[in-house]
């Protein structure tokens, strides 16, 4: 008796877990991170094809550049540092979905962690943070991958424990 195997077997979609594999082996990739061209005055990237059909990105930071304070949705997402130091704020609280425009964060849900070179950490859905480079005077270069590819970002500013959504940016934002 023959067993029949399906020809296309669709993939499950990636894990936070297999995220952050893949761009921990991409951070390591001397020759990946020696291809993307470094500006002082700004960020680089070039998008890289992600582990089933996530959206991952190689980035180059000059010293004080930083995304600013932002979610992901529903995705979830990895990232790990290839040369220099990242420092991520982030924060311990579920934001709601919608239908506020400003909030009051709790004063103990702030975390910070620094992410140096063949560092990396996951994250699950509705994570918020920033990732900076501190340094003065080296680039930084990371590699992120998010699952499902990023719908939209939500942007937010903040002022001590308040927090302004400024912002909803879709992807034709970054083309
Ligand atoms: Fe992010």
């Amino acid at each position: 008796m023959t067993q029949s195997v399906p020809l296309h077997t669709k993939a499950a979609a990636p894990t936070a877990a297999e995220l952050l594999d893949f761009v921990r082996r991409a951070a390591a990739d001397t020759e990946l991170i020696a291809s993307l061209p470094l500006d002082p005055e700004g960020r680089t990237w070039v998008r890289l094809e992600g582990p089933g059909g996530s959206e991952a990105w190689l980035i180059a930071w000059p010293p004080g550049t930083g995304t600013g304070w932002h979610d992901h949705a529903e995705s979830v997402g990895a990232f790990a540092t290839a040369s220099g130091e990242l420092k991520e704020n982030s924060l311990a609280v579920r934001l709601p979905a919608s239908g506020w425009k400003t909030l009051e964060l709790a004063e103990d849900v702030d975390r910070e962690r620094r992410i140096g070179p063949g560092q990396g950490r996951a994250f699950g859905r509705h994570h918020v943070h920033e990732v900076l480079n501190e340094s003065t005077t080296e680039h930084a270069i990371s590699v992120h991958a998010y699952h499902p590819p990023l719908p939209l970002l939500r942007r937010f500013s903040r002022t001590g424990a308040v927090l302004r959504l400024e912002q909803v940016e879709r992807p034709e934002d970054w083309q």
